[in-house]
């Protein structure tokens, strides 16, 4: 079996750097989601987020940029500067759960008002891109899907991603997989799974409970476990995991310092990929208390080089 996985996007760590390096070392991944872009000044990209998706700086892995928006023009003005780069699929973020985007009636804040989610729709029906949809399944309520899945349904996508919490659960609590198994029986889209796909296992569970799903899409899981997709797949990497892990590690440092502006925000992104990949070590919550002590980029580096270097097996 050979089942599409998709890289989920998370902001501020799963950028073009990670997305490059990460399928340089590691197999599985078909394609990914950008985290999230949105308006800037009106109807641009902000120069740094729209790097990200230059063709140049995404070589390996095929990547579908997000949106984040309320405003239909605003969303076309994007979409016109992401053809413009070659892309033919978008996909549109509606399950941002942070109060800041929430609360503006944005991500799953727009997850209660269907009747803005179907004029929004019916008004980006002239994009030039298709379009993908990342939701939850409401923002307060689980139930907030079913009106959806009717709009949803009368639109074209490519597909309908769907990560079955509320926002207001955030990240936490049980995925709802009763409401997810609705969606899937009424959705005339794809829908590719979501959520908490932490092992083969889950995966082997889940899989077997939605045979009908067109693809799964794995964010902290991967990032804890870098393994996980090419686990699944049963396809293995050649050497020792330790070290490819830490040739992984020590390629992204050094990419990262090529262009992160200053020793604070390089040991902060450093520390915000160990805050998963202690997920790798049985002692994982250990070392990643000593990684988030550490202030100074040389004193970082060498703890990271005893992690390698000392007796430690991985999950
Ligand atoms: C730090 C962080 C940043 C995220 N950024 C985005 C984003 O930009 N766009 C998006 O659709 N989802 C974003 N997500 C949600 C993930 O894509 C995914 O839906 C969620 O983590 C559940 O899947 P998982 O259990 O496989 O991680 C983010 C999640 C986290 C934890």
């Amino acid at each position: 079996m050979n089942p599409t996985l998709i890289l989920a996007p998370l902001r501020g760590l799963t950028e073009s750097t990670y997305r490059t390096v990460f399928s340089r070392f590691f197999p599985g991944f078909d394609s990914a989601v950008a985290p999230f872009i949105n308006t800037y000044q009106g109807n641009t990209i902000k120069p740094s987020l729209l790097k990200d998706l230059l063709p140049e700086n995404n070589p390996l892995l095929p990547v579908i940029p997000q949106i984040l928006a309320k405003n239909p023009a605003n969303f076309l003005k994007i979409s016109q500067i992401l053809a413009d780069l070659g892309y033919t699929t978008v996909n549109w973020n509606l399950g941002c759960p942070y109060p800041m985007v929430a609360n503006k009636e944005r991500g799953s804040g727009l997850l209660p008002h269907p009747d803005k989610i179907a004029y929004f729709l019916d008004t980006i029906q002239g994009s030039p891109l298709s379009l993908s949809i990342k939701t939850r399944i409401g923002r307060r309520h689980p139930d907030e899907i079913m009106k959806l899945m009717s709009i949803f349904n009368q639109f074209p996508l490519t597909e309908l991603i769907i990560h079955p919490r509320t926002g207001l659960q955030m990240y936490k609590g049980n995925v709802d997989l009763e409401t997810f198994q609705a969606c899937l029986e009424i959705s005339k889209h794809p829908v590719v799974y979501n959520g908490d796909i932490n092992s083969v296992s889950d995966y082997r569970h889940l899989s077997e409970k939605f045979p009908t799903v067109a693809g799964w899409m794995i964010g902290r899981g991967a990032l804890a476990n870098p393994f996980l997709p090419g686990q699944i797949k049963g396809i293995s990497c050649d050497g020792n995991p330790i070290q490819i892990l830490a040739a992984f590690h020590d390629t992204l440092l050094q990419h990262y310092s090529e262009y992160l502006s200053g020793p604070g925000h390089l040991l902060g992104r450093m520390k915000g990929i160990w805050f998963y990949l202690s997920g790798s070590f049985p002692d994982g919550r250990k070392l990643l208390k000593k990684i988030q002590k550490t202030s100074r980029i040389d004193h970082y580096k060498d703890l990271v080089k005893s992690i390698w270097d000392g007796p430690h097996n991985l999950v």
